[in-house]
């Protein structure tokens, strides 16, 4: 019997993966124009970070993480999003303490959720995300989503929307959250079981809820922007002038919360808006956080961050049928005839990759022809031809590909010569 991939897993082979080493690239590229430093933090931790820090009535928490007991009884968890591993690490090695402030941090990687797979939802999906700590400056709020933003635009998206919110303070919240118990308590037996236990822990979660989402008390129910106080309209104002002021493009959506707990004042999700995109239009989520790192044990410290997984931004440019980078290709492959000649090219090709160009040869004992067929399939720039005829005489032919003009030229003088036709003698 034949053992298959997991459900909601994907393998990317070559020819899919450049595409995925491109954006990787491009994003740590702009992580580095706005100094952001990559942090790499464990694919488990222990249970009691999530069930914090992500919070334990979220839908995360209770039905989507893959928890185990390791064989020292401890309960570990596969990260389903990287936030609060960033943060536990923040903390742990007391990152607040370092001289540069804000700490700005990205990370890539694996993240593990026990979703319904469907196209653009994983059970392992690799997020990229960044997340700045330390200030409580609404430029640097601006500066997350200017980030975000500029990645997407140089990737060549479009039809993107950037739609933003604002949770407000603890106060804000507070009474936003009094108002959501008193809307939904009269009706709250036509609610799903999840949303009833929801009720009085985290009111917000129920209009979150993707079961009750038609319900007709949905549509009405208070708004947080209608809640927040003088300290956090000010704070979103100024969020907002400085995105106008770099240009850019938002939308404000009162009715928009987030998956996850820990956010307070600036929310935010960026959504796909062109055509074969699909059901699922979020590309990216993120915001602004207080409690969280003292959640986790440390000072008070607020932060903000975003993240992304890969696969949808994937979707997003192959629904825009975008232009997308060419699979590279091959500097050099040596054809050979002739035993003495075979073993030589063992040689050949060991010096052409010291030198920095990319080659191969045969390794299954083809015949020429089959060799030429290979070097084509490879789309090999230059293909060498030695016999043991011209390897007795010192000489190698090398035919350019794409001209078909060919050269024989001395063996001792091969390897350069490459270099100087591909990399350019560098
Ligand atoms: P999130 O909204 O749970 O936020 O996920 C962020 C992004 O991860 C989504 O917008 C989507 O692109 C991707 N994603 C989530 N689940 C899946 C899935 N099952 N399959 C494919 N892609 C998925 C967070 O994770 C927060 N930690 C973001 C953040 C960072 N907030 C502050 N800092």
């Amino acid at each position: 019997m034949t053992i298959q991939i997991p459900r909601g897993t994907q393998d990317i082979l070559p020819g899919e993966v450049e595409l995925w080493q491109y954006i990787e690239e491009k994003a740590k590229d702009i992580c580095r124009r706005y100094n952001y430093h990559e942090i790499r933090t464990p694919i488990f931790e222990h249970t009691d970070l999530f069930q914090r820090g992500v919070g334990d009535t979220t839908d995360i928490v209770q039905k989507e993480m893959y928890t185990f007991l390791d064989r020292g009884d401890r309960s570990l968890t596969l990260r389903p999003e990287g936030t609060a591993a960033v943060v536990r690490s923040y903390v742990e090695k007391k990152m607040y303490g370092q001289p540069n402030q804000p700490t700005k941090l990205f990370y890539t990687g694996p993240m593990f959720r026990y979703e319904r797979p469907q196209s653009g939802r994983m059970r392992q999906f690799v997020q990229f995300g960044v997340e700045a700590l330390g200030s409580h400056d609404p430029a640097i709020d601006a500066e997350v989503l200017a980030l975000v933003m500029s990645l997407y635009e140089e990737l060549g998206l479009k039809n993107i929307k950037l739609v933003l919110n604002s949770l407000g303070d603890q106060e804000s919240r507070e009474a936003h959250r009094q108002a959501l118990i008193d809307h939904f308590k009269p009706s709250i037996s036509e609610f799903c079981s999840d949303c009833q236990n929801r009720l009085e822990k985290n009111p917000l979660r129920i209009l979150d809820c993707k079961k009750d989402r038609e319900h007709p008390l949905m549509k009405n129910a208070p708004a947080i922007l209608d809640y927040l106080n003088e300290e956090s309209r000010t704070y979103f104002e100024s969020v907002k002038g400085y995105l106008d002021k770099i240009g850019i493009s938002y939308v404000v959506d009162a009715t928009l919360v987030r998956g996850l707990d820990y956010y307070y004042h600036t929310a935010f999700e960026i959504m796909a808006e062109g055509e074969g995109f699909g059901a699922i239009t979020t590309l990216c989520g993120g915001g602004r956080y207080t409690g969280l790192v003292e959640e986790i044990g440390g000072p008070s410290t607020p932060g903000i961050g975003f993240a992304f997984s890969i696969e949808r931004v994937i979707m997003a440019l192959k629904a825009q049928q975008e232009v997308l980078p060419p699979t590279p290709t091959l500097d050099c492959y040596v054809v050979s005839l002739g035993d003495a000649a075979k073993e030589k090219t063992v040689e050949l090709v060991y010096e052409l990759r010291k030198a920095g160009i990319s080659a191969d040869k045969d390794y299954l004992d083809k015949k020429m022809k089959a060799q030429f067929k290979a070097a084509d399939r490879l789309q090999a720039r230059f293909t060498a031809v030695l016999g043991d005829n011209e390897l007795s005489q010192g000489k190698i032919n090398v035919k350019e590909m794409e001209t078909g003009e060919q050269t024989e030229i001395e063996l001792a003088a091969f390897i350069d010569y490459i270099k100087e036709k591909t990399i350019g003698g560098k």
